[in-house]
């Protein structure tokens, strides 16, 4: 890994296979490796890579690759946790991008400083978690962020960005975004800041911690039992990457309004839907996919995972265009019953 003051590390027709959870085959033309923001720095000075496009890359966990990239692809692996201050009423730990999302969550209770357990387990960099807003059981990245440092890719500018300019969204933000106004491919996040509240108070409103409850009888669990029943429920439904190569939901679940939802419970009354704040209402999209005989299916190399509809698998040497036309063909039916769009939560390259 590059330091400060080393070289910076290129390689070029490097494989990303290692480099995307879903195990899908594509050949980077560059792919530069980021110990540092000084790093980042010196790929916007340099001649041929400064003015390049390019794509970033942190634990690769939501990404579906159909082609070789021509883009500059910056793999960051910029490390180092710490407690950066102690306040009256919260911790406020600072990351690098390259660390591991789960290898922090687990560290930060290890230290003490609870608040990230519902989020245990999910695969990918600390980097990836603001442009995804990663959610789980109740929790959103957003609602535990503090502010971020990130790189501007063109200006070589170190720029520090709170909530609002992240812009989070649901699966969403500011660097998904590419157009006018979007940072895809112009920014690269290099630190982390997250605010944990004191004091703790568990999140445990999601069905799947309250069935823990009743089945454990334990009714006011602390932040490690949390940790330890989420990790639970998703190793019974999530298959791990390392094992069986996928990239988590495959898609958003989608938000209708009230009177398209009184419509599809009309037709459909099992339909799981929750209602949101604003009147609409979210339907699970693995529900609608499942109840359109998808689960465990295999399309080619790629499926279905056989215990959550919603996640699509890697049956071994799939391309990523299998991938992309197994999930259309899951978009086609879920509208052809339901007349809902499924939209893809994994940036399609
Ligand atoms: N369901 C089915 N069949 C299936 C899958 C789900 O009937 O094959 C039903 C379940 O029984 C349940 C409902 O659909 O009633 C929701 O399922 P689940 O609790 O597994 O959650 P989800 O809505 O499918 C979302 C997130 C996950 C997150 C879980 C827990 C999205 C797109 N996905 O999944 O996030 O872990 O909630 O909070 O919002 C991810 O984003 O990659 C991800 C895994």
């Amino acid at each position: 890994m590059s330091s400060n003051s080393g070289p910076l590390h290129v390689e070029q027709r490097a494989s990303l296979r290692e480099h995307n959870t879903f195990g899908l085959p594509a050949v980077a033309r560059t792919l530069v490796h980021l110990g540092s923001a000084a790093d980042v720095r010196r790929v916007v000075d340099h001649p041929l890579l400064g003015p390049a496009p390019k794509l970033v890359l942190g634990g690769g966990s939501n990404l579906v690759l159909t082609r070789d990239v021509d883009s500059v692809v910056l793999k960051v692996e910029i490390l180092g946790r710490r407690l950066l201050r102690e306040e009256a009423d919260a911790w406020i730990v600072e990351a690098g991008a390259g660390e591991s999302w789960h290898g922090l969550v687990a560290w930060t209770l290890e230290q003490g400083w609870p608040g990230l357990e519902n989020l245990a387990l999910i695969p990918g960099s600390v980097g990836g978690a603001p442009v995804q807003n990663i959610g789980a059981y109740g929790i959103e990245l957003q609602d535990r962020f503090d502010s971020l440092d990130a790189v501007d890719l063109v200006t070589g500018r170190n720029v520090t960005l709170g909530a609002a300019d992240c812009r989070f969204g649901y699966r969403d933000s500011v660097f998904k975004r590419s157009g006018f106004g979007g940072l895809a491919g112009k920014s690269v996040i290099t630190q982390v800041r997250l605010r944990l509240p004191k004091p703790w108070q568990p999140v445990l409103g999601y069905l799947d911690l309250e069935r823990k409850m009743l089945d454990t009888g334990n009714h006011a669990p602390d932040a490690r039992t949390v940790f330890e029943w989420v990790c639970a429920i998703r190793r019974a439904k999530l298959p791990d990457p390392a094992v069986l190569g996928n990239a988590g939901s495959f898609f958003k679940n989608p938000v209708v309004s009230a009177e398209q939802c009184r419509d599809i419970i009309g037709r459909e009354p099992e339909v799981v839907h929750y209602a949101m704040p604003d009147g609409s209402s979210k339907l699970a999209a693995g529900w609608l996919i499942d109840a359109c005989g998808w689960k465990g299916k295999t399309v080619g190399r790629a499926g279905v995972h056989d215990k959550q509809a919603l996640v699509l698998v890697n049956r071994g040497g799939a391309s990523g265009a299998e991938v992309v036309t197994l999930a259309r063909a899951i978009q086609e039916s879920v509208y052809g019953r339901f007349g809902i769009r499924l939209e893809p939560e994994p940036v399609i390259v």
